[in-house]
């Protein structure tokens, strides 16, 4: 009798916790539930290639992708129009490619990027740059454009460079976060980077849903603003994420492999104000080839996405965290194989059933090269149940 009331119990827990998914977070067993090709390089009207993915939610649920449409060639410098798609269905289907912010034919164009979501206000913001690599052109600036109506129409370009003063920074690429604990709950940060010389990590934060930009943390490489040789401490492209205590981790490309082939982490525990270097670690099991990465934490798992190789950008990969990123899952799941480059990351915590269970991935990934596509991967943390 009483064995059978323990089994009883056990089994009542059993479906208690399933009902519940990220309540026990052992269970995450992810599986890639859909994959679609967003863009192709070469096939659409006069792009030559498709690079830099972000994606984010809309608070209104909506998916937005975005990618640099680089006009003629490959390059990072060069003209680009920016590419955006949209999804309704939670990337079931998407909107054809909306091309925007047209640099004509800049030799040193509009560069991606990182979009922050306001959840106060509703909008959507898309920081870039434009002149990022001073080729014949005067002056970098940090460049600003908002949806007020989920993604279908963006306002005129701004200047942050007025506010923030003139300076090659990089934003992302990936996504800046909205705070949505304190310190500073409400405040919009994005981080990015410097030049290779000037790099370093680099936040401008704004406490009034983007009207005003205003200098935040930066860790500088070293030595600073001179040239690097291999194996400098060089932080470099960089994804922020808030942590349920309102600290903010920054997970960021180690540029010449200082330290170990992996990924440097970083974390603010004054709203991006600081990154204090006592909280500076390598992440030896986060092996790296140099690369802008995926990062976020959803109810108290982390996620990262990245070519887990230490020489080559192949073997796209997702990994899991129960314990804040001081370990993660053996069992980490591979994505695709081949070659694959840069990630980007994004989630629904709406709390409803259905949004508790997937995770969405945008990517770079080829047979021969990791330019030739980007694609959206749809993850179902559960294993599809
Ligand atoms: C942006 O503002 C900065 C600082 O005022 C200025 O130097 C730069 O030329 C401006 N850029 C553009 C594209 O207007
Ligand atoms: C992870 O960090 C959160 C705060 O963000 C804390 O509440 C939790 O206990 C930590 N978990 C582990 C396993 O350290
Ligand atoms: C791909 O990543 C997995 C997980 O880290 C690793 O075990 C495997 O060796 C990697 N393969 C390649 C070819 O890099």
């Amino acid at each position: 009798m009483e064995a059978e009331k323990k089994l009883l119990l056990a089994g009542l827990c059993f479906l208690l916790s399933a009902a519940s998914p990220g309540a026990s977070s052992a269970q995450i067993d992810p599986l890639v539930y859909e994959e679609q090709l967003l863009w192709v390089s070469g096939s659409q009207g006069n792009i030559n290639t498709y690079r830099i993915p972000l994606i984010t939610f809309t608070p209104k649920g909506s998916l937005l992708a975005f990618s640099e449409a680089r006009k003629s060639s490959s390059s990072d410098i060069g003209a680009k129009f920016f590419a955006m798609r949209r999804s309704t269905d939670k990337g079931a289907t998407w909107s054809p490619t909306v091309f925007f912010l047209d640099d004509d034919t800049a030799p040193d164009g509009n560069n991606l990027g990182s979009v922050v979501v306001d959840e106060e206000t509703g909008s959507v913001i898309l920081i870039y740059t434009i002149c990022f690599h001073l080729y014949h052109c005067g002056t970098s600036s940090t460049m600003m454009v908002e949806s007020r109506d989920d993604g279908l129409s963006w306002s005129p370009p701004r200047n942050l460079s007025v506010q923030l003063g003139v300076k090659n920074f990089a934003p992302g690429p990936g996504t800046g976060l909205q705070k949505r604990y304190n310190p500073a709950k409400g405040r919009l940060v994005v981080c990015g980077h410097g030049t290779l010389e000037g790099d370093g990590v680099f936040c401008i934060l704004s406490d009034d849903h983007g009207r005003n930009w205003y200098n935040g943390a930066a860790l500088k490489s070293i030595p600073y603003n001179q040239p690097k040789k291999p194996l400098d401490f060089n932080p470099d492209e960089c994804q922020p994420f808030e942590m349920k205590d309102g600290s903010i981790v920054i997970n960021v490309r180690n540029q010449n492999n200082y330290h170990c082939r992996c990924r440097v982490v970083l974390r603010s525990r004054d709203g991006g104000l600081s990154l204090p270097i006592d909280d500076l670690y390598f992440d030896n099991t986060l092996v790296d080839p140099a690369v802008a990465a995926g990062a976020m934490q959803k109810e108290g798992v982390l996620y990262f996405t990245n070519p887990a190789n230490e020489q080559h950008r192949v073997n796209l990969t997702l990994r899991w965290s129960l314990t804040n990123g001081t370990s993660w899952e053996k069992n980490a799941i591979q994505i695709w194989a081949g070659p694959s480059g840069y990630s980007s990351m994004t989630t629904l915590d709406s709390g409803s059933v259905e949004d508790r269970k997937y995770i969405f991935v945008l990517y770079e990934k080829g047979h021969k090269d990791y330019d030739e596509t980007i694609s959206f991967v749809k993850i179902h943390l559960y294993g599809g149940q």
